[in-house]
């Protein structure tokens, strides 16, 4: 079976020119979904949030934009609007993001013990718009059993899709995946399962696709920064000379991030990037350390390019 490969959202990393670069150099994705936007209440909307899914900068592939937030008049207000000045008729709502500010203010997962207002934003959108939604969530905050009752409220729904990071919030991103309770979870509800989590590398897919038959459409996140070719080899296409291929896209990417970002953003971005290519291309941690110590932008590209440079990946060898 020839799976969906879609790129999760990772908010501060995958923004549209991170997108748009991966797509122009490495092939796979089938899908994009925008990291978390606000929800924005009627008549305050702020057209500079939504420059990330503005259509005229995301026409490489299909893209689901991700909103974020708790009421739900907001949630129809902010889709309606996209819809009208965009034309998405896709829509995520984000009910998995850990970072406690996010969760303090009962939104993301901070909803996740609160099965009654998640159904209040479904109910809602789903009444009241015509639009296509899905849910990004985990298996809940504190315990599974937010996630089952989560599960339980959203059955009669029509969702087009729930995304299922098999962990709690109390987990963030540590330890294995909960593997168990997906496979409950999948078992639980009559919505299409994505599964997104800790698929880094092609075997890794190979099992959990084994295991999850059902399943069709799999996330990629931290393993398409820790290995940009983990969608081709999945695949099964032909991969090449990874050194040049790879400096090409960073090369690109440096250069397309310089006029949104400027100097300062471009190298906070890319210094971000390499705590995940670091491995990937094989720089040893003293050379990382000096590097992230540089904050000139030209000196930063200049060494970790040549860091590249130097023994990398598995040669090029597919
Ligand atoms: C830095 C970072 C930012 C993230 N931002 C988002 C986000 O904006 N929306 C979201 O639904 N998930 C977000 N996630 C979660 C990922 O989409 C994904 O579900 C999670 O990292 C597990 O998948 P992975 O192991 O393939 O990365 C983020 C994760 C990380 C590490």
């Amino acid at each position: 079976m020839n799976p969906q490969l879609w790129l999760a959202p990772l908010h501060g990393i995958t923004s549209r020119t991170f997108r748009n670069t991966l797509c122009r150099h490495f092939g796979g994705i089938d899908c994009f979904m925008s990291p978390f936007l606000p929800v924005q209440p009627a008549g305050r909307f702020r057209p500079k949030v939504w420059q990330d899914i503005a259509p005229e900068h995301n026409t490489a592939l299909p893209l689901i934009p991700q909103l974020m937030g708790n009421q739900p008049d907001q949630f129809v207000d902010t889709l309606t609007v996209l819809h009208e000045q965009f034309g998405y008729e896709r829509f995520n709502v984000n009910i998995g993001c850990p970072s406690s500010p996010v969760v303090r203010h009962t939104r993301g997962c901070g909803l996740m013990p609160h099965p009654e207002a998640v159904e209040r934003i479904v109910a809602e959108v789903t009444s009241k718009t015509p639009f296509r939604l899905s849910l990004k969530m985990r298996l809940g905050l504190h315990s599974a059993e937010e996630g089952r009752e989560v599960l339980r409220r959203l059955n009669d729904y029509p969702l087009d899709f729930l995304v299922i990071h098999p962990r709690l919030g109390d987990d963030l991103y540590e330890g294995t995946p909960h593997w168990d309770l997906f496979e409950e979870f999948c078992g639980m509800t009559r919505h299409k399962v994505v599964y997104s989590g800790d698929v880094f590398s092609k075997a890794e897919y190979q099992t959990l696709s084994e295991r999850f038959p059902r399943v069709e459409t799999w996330m990629l996140g931290r393993g398409m920064l820790l290995n940009p070719f983990l969608s081709e080899e999945i695949k099964n296409q032909e991969v090449g000379d990874k050194k040049s291929r790879f400096l090409a896209f960073y090369q690109d990417l440096a250069e397309s991030l310089l006029p949104l970002r400027g100097e300062n953003g471009t190298l906070a971005n890319l210094k971000e990037l390499w705590h995940y290519y670091a491995s990937f291309a094989q720089v040893p941690p003293d050379d990382l350390q000096k590097m992230l110590r540089i904050n000139n932008l030209q000196e930063f590209l200049t060494m970790s390019s040549n860091l590249v440079s130097l023994p990398f990946g598995n040669n090029g060898e597919n």
